[in-house]
């Protein structure tokens, strides 16, 4: 008699366990937020290979352009993220207008 209620709780169990089961998706975080500016495409091509777009994501929305100058310069220099001279000036435009202090402008 005992046994046939050990199985018994044990299966309600189970059964609770299933149905609080839950499924990450990967936020919408993971991807650049897309734009018509130039340097959506070229972030999309520089930024995105080492780590998702999650770390822009989670920087400060107050952060002003000479921040995202240094975080892309840091990337470069410090990290060797193949980023093109040329191509810095819109991809820091972008990031700023996008992620930081320039949104809406
Ligand atoms: C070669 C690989 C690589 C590429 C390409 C790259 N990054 Fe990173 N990035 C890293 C690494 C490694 C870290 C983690 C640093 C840490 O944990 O301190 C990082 C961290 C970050 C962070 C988080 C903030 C911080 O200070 O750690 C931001 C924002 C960021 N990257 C933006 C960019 C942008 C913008 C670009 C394109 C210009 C870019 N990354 C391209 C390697 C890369």
């Amino acid at each position: 008699m005992k046994k046939t209620l050990g199985l018994l709780l044990l299966a309600a169990c189970t059964c609770a366990g299933a149905v609080t089961k839950t499924i990450d998706l990967p936020s919408d975080g993971v991807f650049l937020k897309p734009s018509p500016l130039p340097g959506y495409a070229k972030a999309q091509a520089q930024c995105v290979a080492c780590h998702s777009a999650e770390y822009m994501a989670y920087q400060p929305v107050n952060a002003p352009r000479g921040y995202w100058e240094n975080m892309v310069k840091r990337m470069q220099q410090v990290f060797k993220a193949p980023v093109n001279d040329a191509d810095m000036p819109d991809i820091i435009d972008y990031l700023v207008k996008t992620y930081g202090n320039e949104q809406g402008k």
